[in-house]
């Protein structure tokens, strides 16, 4: 089987990219081949940079319009793209490059806090205050609609009386970080 090569895109603090590049490092049949990022400053980028991972950065503009960047993404032989904290909608000529081949992580139990203005603090702070029992996370692919893609899995736990937006990120954080490499996994090898 050809090894399949991963992008990530990020924006933020990139903990789950850090978590991905650790997993699949000497993986026999998938690779993390690019970190790229809309933020010049993103630490994501410097993280995947000491882990031995190229890194790419790109303006907005050149995201909107999408060619160039789906152009430097074949020329590097990718086969999925992963985003790990990347806010912004992906465009068209992203999804007709890579039909059903880009994954999207969201902390929510989707369709559940999902779209635009819901991520970080603020999906946890809207699940706290509507006072709902379970909170999680969807791994889904991605398609044109916000967090609207096929779900390939969800992680739930339940919210405790006195917990804090603060407390419930850091306990959402770590079932991504468990989760979120074998489910990739899963369906790279079910999909190559
Ligand atoms: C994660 O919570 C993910 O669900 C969301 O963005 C966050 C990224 O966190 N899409 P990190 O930068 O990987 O720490």
């Amino acid at each position: 089987m050809k090894v399949q090569q991963i992008a990530i895109f990020a924006s933020g603090s990139g903990s789950n990219a850090v978590q991905l590049i650790a997993y699949f490092k000497n993986h026999p049949h998938i690779q993390i081949q690019l970190v790229l990022s809309n933020k010049k400053d993103a630490p994501v980028l410097e993280k995947a940079e000491n882990l031995g991972v190229k890194t790419h950065y790109f303006d907005n503009d050149s995201f909107e319009n999408g060619l160039q960047i789906v152009a430097f993404l074949k020329e590097n032989a990718i086969d999925w793209v992963v985003l790990a904290g990347f806010l912004r909608k992906i465009s068209s000529p992203f999804l007709d490059a890579f039909p059903n081949k880009i994954i999207n992580i969201h902390p929510s139990l989707l369709p559940d806090f999902g779209g635009k203005g819901m991520y970080g603090k603020h999906v946890h702070a809207a699940v706290i205050a509507q006072k709902v029992p379970k909170s999680g996370i969807t791994i889904h692919l991605v398609n044109e609609v916000f967090d609207e893609g096929e779900h390939l899995a969800q992680f739930s736990l339940d919210i405790s009386p006195n917990e804090t937006p603060e407390g419930l990120a850091l306990r959402i954080q770590e079932l991504e970080h468990t989760h979120f490499a074998p489910i990739i996994e899963q369906t790279l090898l079910q999909h190559a």
